[in-house]
């Protein structure tokens, strides 16, 4: 699929947003399908983690966020949630002395974590809780460390956990802010897979990554920011060779 699709699970249009008098993202519109894996990539200070922060209303933007043709562009973080939109973040946020089924209990859990410690034991005797952590666990290959300390596991695995972690929430669209940073060559392929199982299993991915390699290789099709602005998009190996994105990229060009 390098068209964008027609029936998009998430579009934006005309999104913007202003830092003091920095555009730091102007006039994006772009669309994910159901399955289809999105990649948004762009030099350091492009605008990516702000275009994801925009869609999941943690900055005030201009323009629109559709999600299953509900406009969400003036809900709260809280409210996209509920509407079907995920997120992660940069840096992996860990809760320090749970395992890793704990964590995709508390995200289930629609109260967070103050519901949870409430009312734990009914909680865990919730008939479909269990099913859908098993499913995640086994979606992104997290079964044999169900029962870890998050933050005794490697790095690439407790990436793996945030993605999970926010998919507790049931969402039609994720946004993944830079899940590849910090992995190794062999934990980049990893995710990547788990990434295309996920956008197998019909959600909406829109992956934010600076490892242009692991995007051009995961990606359906991509969207290319430079200065809060698209340059480019379509399949990989056409934006690959976009003489724009090669100078967007001077220095730090895609191999
Ligand atoms: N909270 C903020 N306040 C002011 N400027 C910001 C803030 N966050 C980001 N910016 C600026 O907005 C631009 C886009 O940043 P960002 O979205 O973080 O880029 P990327 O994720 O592509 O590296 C940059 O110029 C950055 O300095
Ligand atoms: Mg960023």
């Amino acid at each position: 699929m390098t068209n964008p699709p027609a029936n998009p699970v998430l579009r934006t249009s005309g999104l913007g947003v202003t830092y003091g008098g920095v555009h730091a993202v102007s006039d994006v519109s772009l669309t994910v399908g159901h399955g289809e894996l999105v990649g948004l990539i762009g030099p350091n200070g492009a605008g990516k983690t702000t275009t994801i922060d925009a869609i999941s209303g943690f900055v005030a933007h201009r323009g629109s966020v559709v999600l299953h043709d509900v406009d969400l562009s003036g809900a709260s973080p809280h409210e996209r949630v509920r509407a079907g939109l995920a997120r992660t973040w940069q840096a992996v946020e860990c809760f320090d002395d749970l395992t890793v089924r704990e964590h995709l209990d508390v995200a289930r859990s629609r109260g967070g974590l103050a519901a949870l410690l409430g009312d734990a034991v009914r909680f865990r005797r919730a008939r479909g809780a269990d099913d859908e952590v098993d499913r995640l666990l086994e979606l992104l290959d997290l079964g044999s460390v169900a029962s870890s300390v998050v933050t005794d596991l490697p790095h690439g695995t407790q990436k793996l956990v945030g993605v999970a972690r926010a998919l507790a929430t049931g969402p039609s669209a994720i946004l993944l802010d830079e899940p590849a940073a910090g992995l190794d060559a062999a934990e980049g392929r990893r995710l990547s897979a788990r990434l295309r199982d996920l956008a197998e299993s019909g959600t909406a991915v829109l992956l934010v990554d600076h490892d242009v390699d692991l995007v051009m290789h995961t990606c359906d099709r991509l969207v290319v920011l430079d200065f809060g602005s698209v340059i480019a998009e379509g399949a990989p190996e056409q934006v690959r060779s976009d003489p724009r994105v090669q100078a967007a990229y001077l220095g730090t060009a895609p191999s």
